[in-house]
């Protein structure tokens, strides 16, 4: 027994399934990382086949050398998730769910070592995950085992809770946003279903604006490609504390604001120059998307968060943060709430905006905007933390999950806890 817990801490595997990246690997300091997408080989191209290429899906960084091969990449480069889920139909996306986590799997699979009987992966997958993708994630693994025998054993838990776990902590409200969903999740002990506010958007609305402001200011050729409006972002966007204030600031101060970002690799430089104040925009749409400014970028076809539920209550797509940890909050016992509100833990990349020392006056961190702004409606005694890594959080969670969980715990279809097994 003493044996299998030991094999269990060594061969412990985590897996966080985001919309725009795939974090997976071993006991480690950090998880690696691929985009989570995959370029569809199209199997009459005389060129693939003349090159002696049978794979039907590519998936990794090798991606990277096929994107110039095809006019409408949109059609072969494909993201399997939306909003973090998988529709159960889709064949092609769960095609690609099973390379991705093939790739990983057998990336980090030790050669030459005879005590390794496979990995005990710990997956996360968004808090309001149906159960056909806990099915098909294990049917994935199983798969995958029964022809590389990798994989031990496996289990799933809620991203929110893998935040807690890293995080070490119980009662909370665990706030993750990546690129595609916003999870606003309370927990005690486990995750209070019927209070999770998922929203529909994360960084992929800054990229939005992003390349909106791009495409005002003259560089509309530029925003295709989705990377580039994202490396963008993350060096030019700001987190006001006050939007108003802060645009004000900003254009009585053009020098000192002036945005500029130099394309690595190449000879483009793009220059805000008088609508650097704009920066501004890309930081506060990830807090508060309702802000009147953005309407006008909607009536042009940015396009708007779409609605979700709460209970029997529809949200706005657009609901700001606060107000979002406030109606989540409320679903949950009075008495419980006070506690919530003293440990708020933002996770996740779409909370990990710099905050450049020269700007301090007016630009703030993600824990900072979301005190503020709870201040505003009302609750002023919150705590708000960011995690280290905020990116990374659900993995690490996930290793210490696997390590955790007791061997002869089997999986529970009523408890959704416990280890999925085939062997
Ligand atoms: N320093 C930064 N500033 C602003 N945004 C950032 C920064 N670093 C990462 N991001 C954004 O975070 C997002 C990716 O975060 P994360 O990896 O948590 O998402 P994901 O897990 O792929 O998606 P999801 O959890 O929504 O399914 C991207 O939109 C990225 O641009
Ligand atoms: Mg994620």
């Amino acid at each position: 027994m003493e044996n299998i817990e030991r094999y269990k801490r060594k061969y412990a595997f985590g897996e966080d399934y985001g919309t725009s990246e795939y974090k997976f690997g071993p006991v480690a300091e950090k998880p690696d990382v691929i985009e989570n997408r995959g370029f569809i080989i199209d199997k009459k191209s005389i060129m693939f086949k003349l090159i002696g290429i049978d794979k039907e899906i590519i998936v990794g960084p090798e991606v990277a050398m096929y994107l110039g091969s095809r006019e409408d990449i949109s059609r072969y480069l494909i993201y399997p998730m939306k909003d973090g889920l998988v529709d159960v139909d889709d064949a092609t996306a769960w095609k690609i769910i099973y390379e991705i986590t093939k790739y990983g799997l057998l990336k980090y699979m030790p050669r030459n070592d005879s005590n390794f009987k496979g990995f005990y992966v710990t997956a996360a997958l968004s808090a309001i995950a149906p159960k056909y993708m806990f099915k098909k994630i294990f049917d994935i693994h199983r798969k995958i085992d029964e022809e590389f025998g990798v994989v031990k054993a496996v289990t799933i838990i809620p991203q929110p809770l893998a935040v807690a776990i890293a995080q070490k902590s119980v009662t909370c409200i665990v706030v993750e946003s990546g690129h595609g969903n916003t999870q606003i999740t309370p927990i005690s002990r486990y995750p209070i279903r019927r209070a999770i506010v998922s929203l529909n958007r994360g960084g992929a609305e800054a990229n939005a604006i992003t390349a909106e402001i791009l495409k005002d200011c003259g560089y509309g050729d530029l925003v295709r490609e989705e990377k580039l409006v994202r490396m963008v972002k993350e060096s030019i966007g700001l987190v006001p504390r006050d939007l108003d204030k802060a645009i004000k600031i900003a254009k009585d101060n053009i020098k000192r604001f002036r945005a500029v970002f130099k394309v690595p690799g190449t000879t483009t430089v793009i220059d805000l120059g008088e609508n650097s104040w704009m920066r501004f925009l890309i930081g506060e749409i990830a807090f508060n998307p309702e802000h009147e400014i953005f309407e006008s970028y909607y009536r042009r076809g940015m396009p708007r968060p779409k609605d979700t539920v709460l209970g029997d209550e529809t949200l706005p797509g657009t609901i700001d943060i606060a107000q979002a940890i406030i109606k989540s909050a409320e679903k949950t016992p009075l008495e419980l709430q006070p506690y919530l509100y003293r440990k708020i833990i933002l996770s996740g990349g779409n909370f990990a905006w710099r905050v450049p020392a020269e700007f301090k006056d007016v630009a703030v961190s993600s824990e900072e905007k979301v005190k503020y702004m709870l201040e505003l409606k009302g609750i002023k005694d919150s705590v708000v933390e960011l995690t280290k890594d905020p990116q990374f959080s659900v993995w690490k969670g996930c290793i210490v999950w696997s390590m955790f969980v007791p061997d002869d715990y089997e999986w529970s279809w009523d408890e959704l806890e416990g280890w999925y097994k085939w062997r």
